[in-house]
């Protein structure tokens, strides 16, 4: 039987599942598997890879059957980036084509009114990959920061099918304030 990347890498992901209790280490070790995916530059399908002028596109490519976890592919243009927001779940990215630029955030609620300040920055290309957790520390928009298309894929701890965008808490509706952030 041909060897299919991404069946492979969904078998694996649901083992780790089975045999790794913490969600700090789960996240670590599907970081690295995806990682190892994304060194082939093959596997995700060509209707996966369309990007929109209308801001950045997502793919849903799997949703497990338990909605324990789902994966997607999103699709920027140069320039495109996400609203500020975290995830209501675990979740690990890893850039499959292009550039990607993150920035994270801390919300501040020293004031008269909560705001965002920048903490810090970090750039990310092809094959490599990050985890999150949903623990606060998490607030962070992306950006497309190279001149072509960029690609990441995203697994989440959670089902994407149910939860649909409010996979993401938005945090756009507050003031960002703090000098221009510093590499991660
Ligand atoms: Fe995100």
């Amino acid at each position: 039987m041909k060897y299919d990347p991404f069946a492979t890498f969904i078998n694996d992901v649901e083992s780790m599942r089975r045999t790794i209790p913490s969600e700090a280490e789960l996240v670590q070790h599907v970081a690295s598997r995806l990682a190892h995916l994304n060194r082939d530059t093959h596997w995700l399908p060509v209707s996966a890879r369309q990007p929109s002028d209308e801001g950045y596109v997502q793919h849903v490519l799997h949703v497990a059957p338990d909605g324990g976890f789902s994966v997607c592919a999103l699709v920027w243009k140069p320039g495109q980036s996400t609203p500020v927001h975290d995830h209501v779940a675990w979740c690990v990215v890893g850039v499959y084509e292009g550039v990607e630029r993150e920035i994270r955030y801390r919300l501040d609620r020293s004031g008269a009114s909560p705001c965002l300040v920048q903490c810090g920055t970090c750039t990310a290309t092809a094959g490599e990959a990050a985890a999150m957790l949903p623990d606060g520390k998490d607030i962070h928009s992306v950006i497309n920061a190279g001149d072509s298309v960029a690609i990441s894929i995203h697994v989440y701890g959670a089902d994407l099918n149910k939860l649909g965008s409010s996979i993401n808490r938005r945090f756009d509706h507050l003031p960002i304030r703090g000098t221009a952030p510093t590499a991660l």
